[in-house]
């Protein structure tokens, strides 16, 4: 980690009023959730991208259920890591965060107006579109698996957007506006899932100062203004240290 970069950022950050985190599957990784990328994320030789998807959960439903429960029961297992508790003490002070996370740590942490663009794997949503609001259930395991809808009791899926379906228009609505800042950091994405990866775009089109937080380069990395390679959860910590500490940082002028 350079500690001139992260010095950079802190600086940055003390002088910011408005702050946007957008997070993504690398944040929660030293929590012990498995990222989708790499081949940690693989299960029974399935990938992500060809289970989460209406299309498969409307080839096998059961399939798709089996995969969530054991994505549910790897999760249900986890903490927040120093990482959510230093994005829960920001925002507190109005930083807003963005997730493309479903695992709920960052809400488990006590962040505050946390927008989650993809949902939550602890909700559930009638398939049929029957009219049945979403609703939140957290047993693990389930009791039935697939579940079913307590309205029409017609299948049942996870409230999560998968690939190839829209976000809903108030949380998009919610990142654009937060696009609108003085720091935009991309904290732990591989910055390939759209419309998330078009935020820090956004962000810099709108003038913010933009960083990218990541063990590796990504297609974000030659975008941002600072691109620091190094685990989400140290890289935090070390610049919530400096952030609140008054001395100024000797980098400070070198951006
Ligand atoms: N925890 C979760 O809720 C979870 C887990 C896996 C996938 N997903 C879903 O998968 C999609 C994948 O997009 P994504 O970009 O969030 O994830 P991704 O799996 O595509 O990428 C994860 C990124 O995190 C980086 N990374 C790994 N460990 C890190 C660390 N300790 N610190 C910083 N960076 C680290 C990797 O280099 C990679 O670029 C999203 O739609 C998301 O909803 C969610
Ligand atoms: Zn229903």
């Amino acid at each position: 980690m350079s500690a001139d970069a992260v010095a950079t950022l802190a600086a940055r950050l003390r002088a910011a009023l408005r702050v946007t985190v957008l997070t993504g599957a690398g944040v929660s990784r030293a929590s012990g959730v498995p990222t989708f990328r790499g081949a940690e994320g693989l299960w029974r030789q399935f990938r992500p991208e060809d289970l989460a998807t209406p299309e498969a959960f409307h080839r096998d439903p059961a399939l798709v259920w089996e995969w969530y429960a054991w994505r549910r029961e790897m999760i249900a297992a986890c903490r927040p890591n120093t990482a959510h508790d230093v994005l829960a003490r920001w925002s507190e002070t109005g930083c807003r965060v963005v997730t493309q996370n479903v695992d709920d740590l960052h809400l488990t942490a006590g962040t505050r107006n946390l927008v989650r663009l993809h949902g939550s794997i602890w909700e559930l949503a009638c398939a049929n579109g029957c009219g049945q609001p979403r609703w939140r259930d957290e047993r693990v395991p389930l009791p039935e698996v697939p579940p079913v809808c307590p309205r029409c009791s017609s299948l049942a899926r996870p409230a999560v957007v998968w690939f190839g379906e829209g976000l809903a228009p108030e949380d998009v609505e919610a990142a654009m506006h937060a696009c609108t800042c003085d720091v935009f950091l991309a904290v732990g994405t591989s910055s390939l899932v759209y419309p998330a990866a078009g935020l820090v775009g956004e962000a810099r089109r709108g003038g913010a100062f933009t960083v990218e937080i990541n063990t590796e380069r990504t297609a974000a990395s030659a975008q941002v203004d600072l691109a620091i390679q190094a685990p989400a959860e140290a890289v935090l910590l070390r610049v919530d240290e400096l952030r609140t500490t008054n001395s100024e940082p000797r980098t400070l002028n070198r951006t």
